[in-house]
């Protein structure tokens, strides 16, 4: 059998993973989304939610991965063999390739504006918040740039998935990862220095208990396990590549506590800004490439720190779209026996169509809908509101209820050895089996009904 290829270090396969798990969701969606549900009381619960929730379900995602020591489909056949759980396999492999065709699009998005960045289309001269989003929208209706965008965006994630787990995924993440920590400080220090930023943090710090709602709450898991990566199968396949020495509970707090810490960087470095302009923080998806242009073009060393932004952006962007890829790379590597750059290319080509698809449906596509929504809104709520809950749900009931206790505890706490993983192994499992699977369904059922 072909051997099979591992990170190097802990400290790479915490990067890779936390590469995973920072990206636009951090940058782009959640402070919109702080923004939509009202500010610090958004921020509190979602907080709670992270390391109440979903991080044992990231636990759950990494036990099965790291014990199966195989792909998402074929880590459901060791574990539970000649049984139905092979399905979850398939639901994990499509999943993450219907999310990679429109996280691609963004993707080009944000190619698009770090050129704008670069050639100081933002802050050349003054634009009016009209002008910009009309600028975007025109942009995004379009039918070429776009693409090209989505096609290089998606071009790039295959090269450095062909490259390999070691030469390709690892080093770029031990690379990119502490880059984009510091280009987002560096941004947020920008913005909390400007004069009247301090009721941008008011906004994010200080809860209006009387906010926090049923919908605030299914939003915030929603996000959690977006930002998480969990339930596409992606966290189960970069722990099969961890060493049996690493400490899952160790590497799993690592890699909420950094995801959670960009995401409250990102705030900083948006609302405060966005107050001191006078601008709503509730402007929704578009307040990162509508608002922020304008911003930029108003605030002194705007140029700057526009291009230092979209890099962060697209590097961001960058690791989270190679880990969706490669769920369906090591599938087809390990269960089909085709090559990596085979395997890169056939997921590369699907993605890319449906993504064109994606793409067009803000322009030429706009009129055909799909149970009222575009084809981009449809995917983006189905995978988020839906198929993700779905295999959140599945994996929880999966290592709760079907692999046993001892095993799943065996893995833990590397056969015992772990006192530390030992010790929070009971609570952890409690919300494993019962707590989690409770939150999901009414989370599914309250989004069905919303
Ligand atoms: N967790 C990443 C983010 O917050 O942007 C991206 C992501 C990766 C989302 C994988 C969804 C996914 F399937």
């Amino acid at each position: 059998m072909m051997k099979r290829e591992n990170f190097g270090s802990q400290f790479g396969a915490i990067m890779a993973m936390t590469g995973s798990a920072v990206g636009l969701g951090n940058l782009w969606r959640f402070p919109y989304m702080v923004g939509v549900y009202g500010g610090a009381a958004f921020v509190l619960v979602y907080i709670v939610v992270v390391f109440l929730l979903c991080l044992p379900i990231l636990n759950a995602e990494m036990i099965v991965g790291r014990r199966s020591q195989t792909n998402a489909f074929g880590a459901f056949k060791v574990l539970a063999p000649g049984t139905g759980w092979k399905w979850v396999g398939v639901l994990m492999i499509f999943t993450p390739l219907v999310v990679l065709s429109y996280y691609s699009v963004i993707g080009g998005w944000s190619l698009e504006y770090l050129y704008k960045a670069v050639s100081l289309d933002f802050t050349a001269s003054a634009h009016t918040r009209a002008e910009l989003d009309s600028i975007f929208s025109g942009f995004i209706s379009s039918v070429w740039a776009p693409i090209i965008g989505h096609t290089v965006f998606l071009g790039v994630t295959a090269l450095i998935v062909v490259l390999g787990v070691k030469q390709g995924i690892e080093k770029f993440g031990k690379l990119m990862m502490p880059l984009l920590f510091l280009l987002v400080i560096l941004i947020a220090v920008r913005s909390a220095t400007l004069p009247g930023a301090g009721e941008g943090f008011a906004y994010l710090f200080k809860p209006d208990f009387s906010k926090i709602t049923p919908a605030v709450c299914a939003a915030a898991l929603g996000q959690g396990f977006f930002s998480l990566s969990v339930g596409f199968g992606i966290m189960l396949t970069y722990s099969s590549y961890m060493s049996r020495k690493d400490s899952i509970g160790r590497s799993s707090l690592l890699i909420a506590v950094s995801d959670t810490m960009f995401a409250l960087i990102a705030s900083c470095a948006i609302m405060p800004a966005v107050f001191a302009f006078g601008l709503s923080p509730e402007a929704g998806p578009s307040l990162l490439f509508e608002v922020l242009p304008f911003i930029f073009s108003q605030m002194p060393l705007g140029g700057v720190v526009s291009i230092v932004f979209f890099v962060a952006l697209l590097v961001a962007a960058l690791t989270s779209s190679v880990s969706i890829l490669e769920v369906g790379v090591a599938y087809l590597v390990e269960e089909k026996h085709i090559s990596r750059k085979r395997a890169a290319l056939v997921i590369f080509l699907g993605t890319w169509l449906l993504g064109i698809l994606c793409s067009l449906s803000f322009g030429p596509l706009s009129g055909v809908k799909i149970f009222g929504d575009i084809l981009f809104d449809f995917l983006d709520m189905f995978t988020s509101n839906f198929l993700m809950t779905l295999g959140a749900l599945l994996i929880v009931i999966f290592v709760g209820w079907k692999m046993g206790r001892p095993d799943v505890r065996d893995e833990f706490t590397n056969g015992g050895t772990l006192s530390g993983s030992g010790r929070v192994f009971g609570p952890m499992f409690f919300v494993i089996r019962y707590l989690a699977p409770v939150a999901i369904l009414v989370i599914m059922v309250s989004n069905i009904f919303a």
